[in-house]
């Protein structure tokens, strides 16, 4: 059974509340906080996911699930610690070298936090390999990292396959979790590749029943 992380970026923000709300009793097993800093992508949800955690932190119990999609990542990192999160996931990307992303790794576990890497649709899973024994978990972006509402790239679907072979054959605890155009219709490809976690954004907030969506996606 594939674990639910409900992102809210897609979320229409006139009835923000209601929708946490409906959220947090649909069944989802995290809500998926998508930090963008305007650099690393276009958008920028710094304060909009600020404010959301706060609310959050006073109306749920679900863990945070925080997706950060930022060049400077140990500031957004201490900005987000306040929350308590579950997860803090970093990009491959990002980090200036090999050095910054072991810094940023050891600091978010030293605050026991788990500790993802993202890695972009073009990225190959051999330039995380060496990491693996020292993460949580890897967040495979099936989409272009920047928004919500995209198409799944079918080319990662395969990817994820052969990080789940790789983590299987070098006996290594890390979960896989994708992110990025799941649906109902295609997600048990993610589930027959590995995947444990699965983020969903618009297809569960545009959905008229979002207990009935989750429940679909978690099969
Ligand atoms: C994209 C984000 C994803 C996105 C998922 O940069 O990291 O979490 O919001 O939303 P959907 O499920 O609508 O693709
Ligand atoms: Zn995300």
């Amino acid at each position: 059974m594939v674990e639910v992380s409900a992102s809210i970026l897609s979320m229409k923000n006139e009835n923000a509340i209601q929708t946490l709300y409906n959220l947090e009793t649909s069944g989802i097993d995290y809500f998926h906080i998508d930090v963008m800093d305007g650099k690393f992508v276009e958008a920028d949800t710094t304060s909009k996911m600020l404010e959301y955690c706060e609310y959050l932190n006073s109306i749920s119990n679900l863990p945070l699930d925080v997706h950060l999609m930022v060049e400077d990542a140990k500031s957004y990192i201490n900005s987000f610690l306040v929350f308590e999160p579950n997860i803090i996931t970093i990009h491959l990307e990002s980090a200036k070298n090999k050095q910054e992303l072991l810094e940023w790794i050891n600091y978010i576990k030293e605050n026991n936090v788990r500790v993802g890497i993202s890695i972009k649709p073009n990225t190959k899973i051999e330039e995380i390999t060496e990491y693996l024994p020292l993460i949580h978990l890897v967040l495979v972006m099936t989409v272009e990292p920047g928004k919500g509402g995209q198409e799944l790239l079918l080319p990662t679907i395969q990817k994820i396959k052969d990080l789940s072979d790789y983590i299987k054959q070098n006996n290594l605890e890390v979960d896989i979790e994708a992110d990025g155009g799941i649906k109902p219709e295609n997600v048990n490809m993610l589930k027959e590749a590995g995947t444990n976690i699965i983020v969903a954004g618009s297809s569960i907030t545009n959905s008229s029943n979002f207990k009935e969506t989750v429940a679909k996606l978690k099969g």
